[in-house]
């Protein structure tokens, strides 16, 4: 028999336990977020109905996760539960050196607290907010170095997170000597969810060998990205996930992750790399604030967790629902007449706020204006990926950001697609008010990652 096809796409999983969520009225929520400053962030979770602020750290664990867990061993040094873990990564990154720590940015902060300071420049596509942070707190510069179309969100390039391979040979031409390694991040979040294609991969790679540069991966969402090269590069298309992963792992030198994204954590993250004496510098690094090298701020159980989780993230059936139930939502609003960064990114959809506020100059922040009128018309928490995230400079003067998107990022195996329909809903009724939404000042705010923390107004 024919295989039949179907248009449902179904989670490929059963619920095992539910956690409650709870209405609230749209008077409730205007008073809520006006108490919050407007800043979604500041919003009590409980006054939250779809939380759609970020995949890190959100998705539902599984069973087997779960029975991992209690497999956890506690012992602070050399427990069994870290060569577990070690083995696992290894598995995909077959990396010399596998520090765990308690989530991405502590890898950064080791990492650029070793590799660097003032002088130094750190290439990238685009640097996640904690990335560029990290960077600029040594004094080092980062430099975004995605592709042209990558900055563009109408553009249907397949691999919009590739990096410009020009810009950064003349980049390490010109300034070589200050570059202490490259990076690439797979998938682009910053950039809209955008993959890497591994030819690209491929061409940084002989760059980075022709200086003499490590190259190193910021790999939170490498399933998903392996996923899209699988669907959209020549001749991967009957390859398992698992062999791209381990091509893509063995182009660099190193990698930092997040393990609360494509591992399927709630807290964690690692160093890994090949070079012995970075390796042994980063731990010495570790230890002043992480713990000790065989647990790096996570409990034994965590470890346990991480591991079973990377055997989950790369299966194919997972892959597939994540990636067409992440369309799914982005055709959607598409349909809708909402602009959204196409073509749909992995582990969200991305609003052009600034093409669907015509009327607001980026310094007033429509991507903000977005955030705040889909929690006032549904309870819907997103997060702004724009000017408020990254207009400020290091030197405190403000400058609008390359694009102004708003990001409905999707939890991993916890919304069903009710969920989502209610989402488009609420979308829906954004694009028929978008043309008298207020724009938004900021009234207080801090030097640096501004967006977690600053308070705002609407101006009227
Ligand atoms: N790199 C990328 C590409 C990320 O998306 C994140 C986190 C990090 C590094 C830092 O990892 O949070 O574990 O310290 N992204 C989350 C998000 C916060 O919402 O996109 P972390």
């Amino acid at each position: 028999m024919d295989e039949p096809t179907f248009r449902t796409i179904i989670e490929p999983f059963r619920i095992h336990s539910v956690e409650p969520i709870r209405m609230t009225t749209a008077a409730e929520r205007a008073d809520r977020i006006a108490g919050a400053s407007y800043n979604l962030f500041q919003l009590h979770a409980d006054d939250v109905l779809i939380d759609l602020l970020t995949d890190s750290g959100t998705g539902a664990m599984s069973r087997d996760q779960w029975a991992a867990i209690q497999r956890g061993d506690e012992s602070y040094a050399g427990s069994p539960s870290y060569f577990v873990f070690r083995d696992a990564v290894r598995d995909l990154f077959d990396f010399d050196h596998v520090i765990p720590v308690h989530q991405g940015r502590a890898a950064e902060r080791i990492l650029f607290s070793v590799l660097g300071g003032p002088g130094r420049v750190v290439p990238n596509n685009t640097h996640f907010d904690t990335t560029r942070a990290n960077v600029e707190a040594t004094g080092a510069e980062a430099v975004d170095l995605v592709i042209a179309e990558g900055r563009d969100p109408a553009s249907h390039h397949p691999f919009k997170g590739n990096m410009d391979l020009d810009a950064l040979d003349a980049l390490l031409t010109a300034r070589g000597a200050d570059v202490p390694c490259v990076f690439v991040t797979i998938t682009n979040n910053s950039g809209g969810g955008q993959p890497v294609s591994l030819e690209n991969l491929r061409g940084v790679r002989e760059l980075c060998d022709k200086l003499g540069k490590p190259l190193f991966l910021d790999a939170c969402r490498f399933a998903e990205n392996a996923w899209f090269i699988r669907e959209r590069e020549a001749g991967q298309g009957e390859r398992d996930v698992v062999d791209i992963v381990r091509d893509i792992a063995a182009l660099a030198d190193g990698m930092t992750m997040s393990a609360k994204k494509d591992p399927m954590g709630n807290i964690g993250g690692w160093l890994a790399l090949d070079d012995p004496d970075l390796a042994q510098e980063c731990r010495n690094a570790l230890i002043l604030t992480e713990g000790f090298p065989t647990y790096g701020g996570l409990a034994g159980r965590d470890l346990e967790a991480l591991a079973q989780g990377l055997k989950e993230t790369v299966q194919h059936d997972y892959l597939r629902y994540r990636i067409t139930s992440t369309a799914y939502l982005g055709e959607a609003l598409q349909k809708a007449g909402i602009p959204v960064l196409s073509p749909i990114g992995g582990h969200a959809v991305y609003i052009d706020a600034r093409a669907l506020l015509p009327h607001l100059d980026p310094l007033q922040y429509p991507g903000q204006a977005v955030a705040v009128a889909l929690y006032e018309i549904g309870g819907v928490r997103s997060c702004e990926i724009g000017t408020v995230m990254f207009g400020r400079r290091p030197d405190g003067t403000e400058a609008p950001a390359p694009m102004d998107l708003v990001r409905l990022a999707i939890p991993r195996r916890t919304y069903t697609q009710s969920h989502m329909d209610y989402v488009i809903e609420v979308c829906q009724r954004l694009a028929e008010r978008a043309h008298r939404l207020p724009g938004y000042r900021i009234v207080e705010e801090p030097n640096a990652l501004r967006h977690f923390t600053a308070r705002f107004e609407p101006v009227h």
